[in-house]
């Protein structure tokens, strides 16, 4: 089996500064590359830009400047955002490029010399002012989408394709390799349309220049798309570099729904009629709308990938845009998913496990502990964790991204409870030291293949996890160097916590929102009967632990001087629970009592903050549980 993998975006217009439907398919392939890398592939990752074509020429025209220039400025835009985004591709390619040029004219000659290709007649409706032609079918009310105004039927001379002749071949291999094209409804949409006939196709134009010439006729130039489909054997060194061509090729290509049809049907066709084997697989994802609404250049930054992934982190931005809609439908972008992806599913499940994990191996065992395989494996934990890592793999697999998530994030959630049944600080207090190493190795363990894991996804943050926990590698080096990393409890040594990491701070409401302070006024100052009623007195915490799903909330069992009471208190980003147990607090007592998270409350914790962060209020020197605060 070869164990090489080839992954491909479109390659982009340089028409349009790229937006987040770009951003989309770049950090989904993005994604599949790191992770093949992971499991050891020799991963070739392409990516480039799309530059002839009429479109590029009109816009090139209305600023004033050649269309190579226009190229030459747009592509600096592309090239720049998969910097910031951590795009890890392998090569880069512009049409512009000689070695494009050379493939194409190449495929035309093979494909002409087989004898599919004719001259003939090209008939179609035509836009004067916007120099177009358009199908019947791109007509409103028989006239031209764009302006509006009548068209007219023209003739052009043009090079055909003799598409016709592959419906019966491209169906079959469609039925032979029912994993050809992905998603299953998209391809029950290929196959009808193919089973329909292919017509003809036309792959030249001369009503434009800005284009590689047909081999042998200056007259016309290459139809864009035969032109751009191309890219993807250019850049593996097609036809000279047979070597590289063979090692990788077939790519699978990551594309979006709009231009399935060129994919799955039009450049499958040319690589049969050239003897190239076809793509291993073409995968189609949905179309973006950002709160609610078709993207367009008027909706202006919310839709910028730059500035999203500056305001919100380029990992956080990654994550969501593969967590947030399943691989393959529509999604929909807005503040409000986005704030309530990071709070939950990062700054509280993610990153709270990472930190509590890691401050507990600090404060308990020196910041030292040993791998799980000498401390001795948790059955339990291993199990889960091989529940999770197959759902996880198998979707991956079939780029169900979302999926993968999923289940990571079903062993974050188990890792988080793990942490509250085995209650790590009484272990220590109580000085079972053995079983609180153990625990502490499983839980390190656990984080580690998280770290791998969600490597693909956030590369930055997994890697601050990672040497968080005491490795000195970056994980992709690391796991290649050392298979045996990706089982659990496999590996052996001794290693050292170097920081806890705040991975994702939490997203608060927008200052905009938060009710501005009143200052109090004569009419608001209370009496001191006023005052009497209200129950301050002092409890004594017997235990706290977090609230599951919340980062805030930590629920405290308090002895009042007559009984416990339950008390969920919102100071869990300040306080460890297992720091509270045993302090005396300041409460109201007297309260109604309210429903926090499904847990009733039964009276409110007294604590001041400032900038510096908060700070229970507590009796000077100790005193009796249910003394009270007069
Ligand atoms: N140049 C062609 C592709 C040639 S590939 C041989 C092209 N370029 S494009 O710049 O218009 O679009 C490229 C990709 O961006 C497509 O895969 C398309 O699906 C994706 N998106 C453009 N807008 C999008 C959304 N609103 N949502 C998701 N993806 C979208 O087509």
């Amino acid at each position: 089996m070869k164990n090489t993998f080839y992954v491909t975006t479109p390659i982009y217009y340089v028409n349009d500064v790229p937006h987040i439907g770009h951003a989309y398919t770049t950090i989904a392939a993005d994604v599949i590359a790191r992770y093949y890398r992971i499991l050891g592939y020799d991963v070739f990752f392409l990516t480039g830009t799309d530059e002839h074509g009429q479109k590029i020429e009109k816009t090139a025209k209305s600023q004033g400047i050649s269309p190579k220039e226009l190229a030459d400025k747009v592509v600096v835009n592309f090239q720049t955002l998969w910097k910031k985004l951590n795009i890890s591709n392998n090569d880069f390619i512009r049409t512009t490029e000689k070695r494009h040029y050379h493939t194409v004219s190449h495929l035309f000659k093979i494909i002409q010399e087989k004898g599919d290709i004719y001259l003939g007649e090209y008939e179609d409706w035509y836009c004067i002012p916007c120099e177009t032609f358009l199908t019947d079918n791109q007509l409103i009310d028989g006239k031209c989408p764009e302006c509006k105004r009548p068209v007219d039927r023209l003739k052009e001379e043009s090079y055909f394709f003799k598409m016709s002749k592959y419906t019966e071949p491209l169906l079959k291999h469609i039925e032979d390799n029912p994993d050809f094209i992905y998603p299953l409804s998209r391809r029950n949409e290929i196959v009808s349309f193919v089973k329909q006939g292919l017509r003809d196709l036309s792959i030249s134009r001369t009503s434009t220049r800005w284009g590689i010439p047909v081999p042998g006729n200056d007259n016309h130039v290459i139809y864009v798309w035969f032109d751009a489909l191309t890219n993807y054997i250019t850049a593996i060194g097609y036809p000279d570099n047979s070597e590289k061509f063979e090692k990788y090729w077939p790519a699978v290509h990551f594309i979006g729904k709009d231009i399935l049809k060129f994919h799955a049907v039009y450049w499958p066709c040319f690589l049969l009629s050239a003897g190239i084997p076809l793509p291993k697989r073409v995968v189609a994802h949905g179309w973006w709308t950002v709160e609610g609404q078709k993207m367009s250049k008027s909706l202006g930054n919310a839709i910028d990938p730059f500035s999203l992934a500056d305001k919100y982190g380029v990992d956080a931005f990654r994550y969501f845009l593969l967590r947030e809609v399943p691989f393959g439908l529509d999604g929909d972008f807005s503040d409000s998913a986005m704030t309530k992806r990071i709070n939950s599913d990062l700054a509280n499940d993610l990153g709270n496990l990472t930190k509590r994990s890691t401050s507990m191996v600090e404060k308990f065992l020196n910041g030292q502990y040993q791998s799980a395989s000498s401390a001795g494996i948790d059955e339990k934990v291993l199990s889960v964790f091989l529940d999770c890592q197959k759902r996880y793999d198998d979707s991956m697999k079939e780029t169900s991204f979302s999926r993968a998530l999923e289940s990571l994030w079903d062993f974050i959630g188990f890792l988080n409870k793990y942490i509250v049944e085995t209650e790590p600080w009484a272990l220590n207090k109580n000085k079972k030291t053995e079983e609180l190493k153990k625990v502490m190795s499983n839980l390190m363990e656990g984080l580690r293949l998280i770290a791998i894991y969600t490597y693909p996804f956030m590369p930055e943050k997994a890697n601050l996890i990672f040497s968080s926990i005491g490795f000195k590698e970056d994980i992709e080096s690391y796991v290649r160097k050392n298979f045996d990393s990706l089982v659990f409890g496999k590996i052996s040594g001794e290693f050292t916590i170097t920081q806890t990491p705040d991975l994702f701070p939490r997203i608060e409401k927008e200052q905009s929102e938060i009710k501005k302070e009143e200052p109090v006024t004569e009419k608001e100052l209370i009496s001191i009967e006023d005052f009497a009623r209200v129950e301050i007195l002092i409890g004594k915490v017997k235990s706290a632990e977090r609230v599951p799903k919340s980062d805030k909330l930590i629920k405290l069992t308090v002895f009042d001087g007559n009984k416990d009471r339950t008390i969920v208190a919102g100071i869990g980003k300040y306080y460890e629970p297992e720091s509270l147990t045993g302090k005396e607090i300041t409460f109201i007592a007297n309260l109604k009592p309210a429903k926090l998270m499904g847990i009733t409350s039964e009276g409110m914790v007294l604590a001041v903050s400032d900038e510096d962060g908060l700070s229970l209020l507590t009796p000077e020197k100790s005193v009796k549980a249910g003394s009270r605060v007069r």
